[in-house]
Parts: structure tokens; C-alpha cells; sequence
């Protein structure tokens, strides 16, 4: 019963993998979960999205444990690192391993032999992110040891942009050179590629349609927002969140009491102060003090003070509200930008730092 709380609009997300899906068709699409399905609460989000999707994308395999027991069917396919004694898990709960190195390759055909198991496996080739994944100077021997892995479903290889999102697409397009180059070489070992080839994550899939190939990523368009404040909005996405809360307290401070830890902000007139029970805690970044705005009311006012833990101030000047009265921190014209831009880092940090305190209320 928290009054704190954040508001998901599922159909929301749906239109916008619908819009994704229109623009890239007819490549497939895998709706990215991880992190709390960016924050908006994975629980909620995956088994309504799952009949809409093709494949899902975690980070790490408890993500994926994790879907595997609500239920939820969908190929799903582990993008981050992981160590040769997590296979196991991969075997046991039907999970695609992403192949970022020989060592992990050899490990996945011998486990998977151990268990008399086909194991599921894409190949992460590295041309420019310098993160996970074999080189594309060495990928001739990976591919060719995958071919002769007889305990694996070499089912996708995959490559992932460091700056698809910018204006400047250079590095994007070498990299896209550079997976080309890969793909041919199953030409030269007359082998056919693996079914799912896919490298674009949002900022491809907004401005590079030639990296569709059979499947692609989005992650942060899929909440509808976008990927940085440059790329071309070639796909129209909405935000599904708005982060509510209400007054707890409300009274008026005079000049001569600061307000807060650290005594940094005063008010020159007597001003009506009201309380708001969400702080750093839930995600309110410290870092928003005396930059964020907040909607009182259906009226936008300034945070002022040090935000706490667990509750944080703002000024309504001369304007009166009271206890229980209606306040949105995100969502109703304040974006996951603004937020962004009031502590210094993306929107994706935003929206995966919300905290686990808030419950997420799923509309649809
Ligand atoms: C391998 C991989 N693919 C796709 C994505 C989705 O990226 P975005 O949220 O920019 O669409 C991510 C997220 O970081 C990723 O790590």
C-alpha cells in the first residue's frame, strides 16, 4: 500500500515492440529483459510480453533462471559472460549461451555431451565494443570448432555496437564490416551461417537498417525511450513509467530554517514545504538535490534541500497543498531525459536504479 509507487503501461510496451517489429521486418525480434526489464519490473513485463516476442535477451543467467520458473517458455538467450560451472544451469533450464571465447565453447560441447543434451549456443564475435567475444581476426578457427561441436544447436552469432546511437556512424559501420567479413567465412568453409545472425541493439535498429539481419535487440526503445539525444527517431516509442507518489507532510517554513541535511537551501519567504516518501533509496538519486522537478497537483515545482534516504522536500512557493495530496516524480512531461540530465548520467541508469522498495503496478 506504499504510495509510492510506479505505474507500468504493459500495452504501451507492447506498441512499441509492435512499431519495432514493423520497421524491421521481416527480422525477428528479442525483446530485452534484463536488469529488471530495465527497471520496469520483469515480473510483470515478461509474461505479458512473451507471445509478442521472438526471443528474449538477459544479462546473466539467474535473469534467465528466473523466467524459466514463472513460467515463461520463449527461447531466451544470456548476452553477458559467463563461467564454464554456470553451464549446468544452462543445460538444466533450457537457456542460449552466448559463446564468447574457445575455452567457453569447449566447456558448453563437453558439458552438454556429459548431460547427452543438444545445448543451445550463439557465437559472440567482438568488432569494436572490446567487452565479450572472440575478435573477427580470429573468429576462422571458433567457427570451425563450432561446426564439429556435436552436442551444440549453433543456432545464432552475434556482434553488439559501441556507438550505434551516435551521429557519427563510422565505428558503427566498421563493426558491421568487420561481422560481414565473419559471415563469409562460412562461405569459404562451404558451411551454411547460423540461423539467427543479429547485431542491432537500439541505436541500429533507429539507424542502420542494413544490421538487421535476422533478428534484432532493442532494449531501451522497447520502454520507449530513446537511446541518446542525437540518434535519428526513425521509430516512434513511448515511455510506459510514471513514478507516483503523494504528500506526506506539507507546513510552511520560514526564512532563517534551512531545509534538510546539510542546512544547504533556505527559502527567502515563509514557503509552503511538502514532503514526498520516496529518496536515494528507491533510486531518487542524491544527486537530484535542487535540480529535479516534481508535478504537485498537475503543477511543476522544484525539489530543494538534500534528498534523504527515504523522503526528499519541494517548494510550492506560495501555493497550498496538503497531506495525501497526488505528486509524479517521472512520467506526466518530466522524462527519464530530464532525470538524466539533473544527475549526470543516461536514461538507462534511471530507469535500472529505481529501486526494488517501489512496487511496480502493472496497467493492462
Ligand atoms: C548484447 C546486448 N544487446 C542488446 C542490448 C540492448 O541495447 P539497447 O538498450 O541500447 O537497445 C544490450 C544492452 O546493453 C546488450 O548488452
Amino acid at each position: 500500500m506504499r504510495p509510492t509507487y510506479l505505474e507500468v503501461n504493459l500495452p504501451q510496451l507492447k506498441q512499441n515492440l509492435e512499431a519495432i517489429r514493423a520497421k524491421v521486418a521481416p527480422a525477428k525480434v528479442m525483446a530485452v529483459l534484463k536488469a529488471n526489464a530495465y527497471g520496469h519490473g520483469v515480473d510483470g513485463v515478461a509474461p505479458y510480453i512473451a507471445p509478442y516476442t521472438d526471443y528474449i535477451g538477459v544479462a546473466i543467467v539467474e535473469e534467465g533462471i528466473h523466467l524459466r520458473e514463472m513460467g515463461i517458455e520463449k527461447p531466451i538467450l544470456v548476452m553477458g559472460g559467463t563461467l564454464s560451472e554456470q553451464i549446468p544451469a544452462f543445460i538444466q533450464h533450457d537457456l542460449t549461451l552466448a559463446a564468447s571465447s574457445m575455452q567457453l565453447l569447449e566447456a558448453a560441447e563437453q558439458a552438454a555431451r556429459a548431460a547427452q543434451v543438444k545445448l543451445k549456443v550463439h557465437l559472440k564475435i567482438d568488432t569494436g565494443m572490446e567487452r565479450l567475444g572472440v575478435h573477427e581476426y580470429e573468429a576462422e578457427p571458433f567457427i570451425s570448432r563450432s561446426l564439429s561441436c556435436s552436442h551444440l544447436n549453433i543456432e545464432g552469432i552475434f556482434t553488439h555496437f559501441a556507438n550505434s546511437d551516435s551521429a557519427d556512424l563510422t565505428h558503427a559501420r566498421l563493426q558491421l564490416e568487420r561481422f560481414q567479413a565473419v559471415l563469409h567465412i562460412y562461405e569459404e568453409l562451404g558451411a551454411p551461417h547460423p540461423p539467427l545472425r543479429h547485431t542491432a541493439n537500439s541505436g541500429a535498429i533507429l539507424q542502420l537498417p542494413e544490421s538487421y539481419f535476422d533478428m534484432v535487440r532493442p532494449g531501451v526503445m522497447f520502454y520507449g525511450v530513446y537511446p541518446g539525444r542525437g540518434v535519428r527517431k526513425t521509430v516512434e516509442v513511448k515511455p510506459a513509467l510514471t513514478w507516483h507518489s503523494r504528500v506526506v507532510y506539507s507546513k510552511i517554513t520560514k526564512p532563517g530554517r534551512p531545509v534538510s541535511y546539510g542546512s544547504l537551501w533556505q527559502s527567502e519567504v515563509p514557503a509552503r514545504i511538502v514532503t514526498i516518501p520516496c529518496g536515494y533509496a528507491d533510486g531518487y538519486f542524491r544527486r537530484m538535490t535542487d535540480h529535479a522537478q516534481v508535478i504537485v497537483n498537475g503543477k511543476k515545482y522544484p525539489q530543494v534541500g538534500r534528498v534523504c534516504m527515504d523522503q526528499f522536500m519541494v517548494n510550492l512557493g506560495g501555493d497550498e497543498a496538503g497531506v495525501g495530496d497526488e505528486v509524479i516524480l517521472l512520467g506526466a512531461g518530466i522524462t527519464a531525459e530530464d532525470f538524466a540530465d539533473w544527475t549526470g548520467t543516461n536514461e538507462y541508469e534511471v530507469m535500472t536504479n529505481i529501486g526494488a522498495r517501489v512496487p511496480r503496478v502493472f496497467i493492462g
